[in-house]
């Protein structure tokens, strides 16, 4: 590797989970932190931080063709980090494959970032797939500029060993960070405008932790903790495992006005032995009674789940009985994928792997069903009041584009900027999103 000069502009893309959004604007500012400047639109940066996903199809590839792309002005190649969950697989890989690639980072080890471009510079290529626990965030600096709608990290990493998924390969075992270290954070997101806070992880709901008086709580107990930040105004989390749903998280769903009427559940398959199959541990049965429960406490909650079709094995009449899944359920929005092989995973060698046309012929039928749900879900919406947060301009003049409490896409037209709170009467669904008509607009 040949020395360079030191970056003056960066450029961080993110692919695949929110989570790796979160990720992608922690090593912005780490960079900002270190003099570098976000690189102008259009324009090839100095230095180009690849911030991968590995969960489905074929990651590694995409990246390799990214980093074949990346070209300077003058031809050059810009300084270049992988980072994310290929990065923490296949880095040793990348690093023989790509020699442009000056730095590997996996999802634990991104503090180290600045330290490692300025090996780059000196002409070092370096690899750090370390876990050390905890050490990450508060390295961190601190957040200076957020939308209205921020992300919070507040769980990482997965012990649930799902027999598809890398998760726990690549992002390691189930950490939860620290309450106090979480209500600084979110007082300082709060600071910097965000009106809405998603709380993020793997398996969110399995977040524990200790109060300022010592005592334990769940979630939960850090959910009411942040709705008592006066200028925090909505709450939001993402992903959770039905096996660590507690009844406190249900209950704070009737109690706490400012936690959005919308959960994320996912549940891969309607089959039993698909599901077992998959390590699951739990059964569509008591996935449907967990979810009754959440209706019972709060009736208007919107649902969403994920769904994994062609799981080897997966027959016809397993697929179907995710069909009957869905139609008992009647999801908000879902999101679905046919099955990937990853590899290292124990899926990945399972005899009977799913033909491809097979897969995608019942992920179309389970796709019409899901955007048939969530059209009637939209549908239904017509004729209700509610708060739109608003977190950008629409594509025509006058127009904003916000989020309903139930997640969906609402336009409206109107006198309005990025973080009001505005009060609409929802009155034209579409598939995808809806209109509404201002009835007054309150201050952020
Ligand atoms: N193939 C297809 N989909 C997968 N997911 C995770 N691993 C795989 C895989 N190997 C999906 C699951 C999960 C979501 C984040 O991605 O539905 O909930
Ligand atoms: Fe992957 Fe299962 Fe863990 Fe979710 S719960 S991250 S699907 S292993």
């Amino acid at each position: 590797m040949r020395q360079s000069n030191p970056p003056k502009t960066y450029r961080v893309k993110s692919f695949g989970c929110q989570m790796n959004v979160y990720d992608g604007e922690r090593m912005a500012e780490m960079l900002g932190a270190k003099g570098i400047t976000p690189a102008p639109e259009g324009e090839e940066a100095d230095l180009v931080v690849l911030n991968t996903c590995h969960i489905r199809e074929k990651a590694a590839e995409k990246v390799y063709s990214d980093i074949g792309r990346l070209k300077k002005p003058d031809g050059s190649k810009p300084l270049i980090a992988v980072a994310g969950c290929v990065a923490q697989a296949e880095g040793e890989e990348i690093m023989a494959r790509a020699p442009a690639v000056s730095m590997v980072v996996g999802p634990q080890a991104y503090h180290r970032l600045p330290e490692m471009i300025d090996k780059a510079v000196a002409g070092e290529r370096a690899t750090d797939t370390d876990m050390p626990e905890d050490a990450k965030f508060a390295a961190l600096p601190k957040r200076r500029k957020v939308g209205p709608s921020a992300f919070l990290t507040i769980q990482e990493g997965c012990d649930k060993f799902c027999t598809y998924c890398v998760v726990p390969y690549t992002r390691g075992a189930e950490i939860s960070r620290p309450y106090s270290e979480l209500l600084r954070e979110a007082e300082g997101l709060v600071e910097c405008g965000a009106r809405e806070i998603t709380l993020l992880g793997q398996n969110v709901n399995a977040w524990t932790g200790e109060d300022d008086k010592g005592r334990d709580v769940g979630m939960d107990g850090l959910v009411k903790a942040l709705a008592d930040l006066p200028d925090l105004q909505r709450i939001r989390y993402t992903t959770s495992h039905p096996n660590d749903m507690t009844d406190g998280i249900i209950a704070m769903h009737g109690e706490v006005d400012k936690l959005m009427p919308y959960l994320h559940l996912p549940v891969q398959s309607g089959s039993d032995r698909v599901l077992k199959a998959m390590n699951r541990s739990h059964t569509a049965d008591s996935y449907l009674k967990l979810l009754e429960r959440f209706r019972a406490v709060r009736p208007d909650i919107a649902l969403s789940g994920d769904f994994i079709v062609g799981f080897p094995g997966e027959s016809e009449a397993e697929f179907e009985e995710t069909l009957q899944l869905v139609d008992a359920v009647r999801y908000s929005q879902a999101f679905s994928f046919k099955y990937s092989p990853r590899p290292g995973t124990p899926a990945a060698t399972m005899e009977d792997q799913i033909a491809l046309e097979v897969m995608d012929e019942r992920l179309q039928r389970l796709q019409s069903a899901l955007n048939r749900d969530q059209y009637a879900f939209n549908q239904a919406s017509v004729g209700k009041t509610c708060d739109i947060l608003v977190e950008r301009k629409g594509k025509l003049a006058g127009q904003w584009l916000g989020k309903s409490p139930w997640l969906q896409s609402v336009f409206f037209e109107g006198d309005s900027a990025i973080g009001d709170m505005v009060r609409v009467e929802l009155d034209e669904a579409g598939p995808n999103s809806l209109k509404g008509r201002v009835l007054e607009s309150a201050t952020s």
